[in-house]
């Protein structure tokens, strides 16, 4: 008897839960999401609202937010990030920037928080 294993790379996905700092948004957790997309994408992609005035290249900072959970399954921060990081407003620890957020190959759970969208104006 031949067992086939059904899981490969591709089939590796993502819980991605974001919460927010604005009182009157509710948690949303999405499930079964795939590796190689930033977090800027995957909010946009759900109607999540993240500002990112410069269109996602690491040219401005209204994409900043807090990973709260899985650091370890985000692409690492490099030295242009962290100096736009630097500049966003109440920079932590566990800050990136969204568009710069690239989740990894793997699975696991990643759990973010969105500043308050609406101190920013454009996009
Ligand atoms: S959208 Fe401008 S730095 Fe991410």
């Amino acid at each position: 008897m031949v067992y086939f294993c059904a899981r490969n790379e591709h089939e590796e996905m993502y819980t991605v839960r974001f919460k927010f700092e604005q009182k009157e948004l509710e948690p949303i957790t999405l499930r079964n999401v795939e590796p190689g997309q930033s977090l800027l994408e995957i909010a946009l992609m759900n109607d999540i609202e993240l500002h990112h005035n410069c269109g996602g290249v690491c040219a401005c900072t209204t994409c900043h937010l807090y990973i709260e959970k899985g650091m370890e399954f985000i692409d690492e921060l490099t030295d242009r990030e962290e100096d736009f990081i630097d500049r966003a407003v109440n920079p932590r620890l566990n800050s990136r920037l969204g568009c710069q957020s690239l989740l990894l190959d793997g699975d696991g759970e990643i759990e973010t928080i969105l500043p308050d969208q609406t101190q920013f104006l454009g996009e």
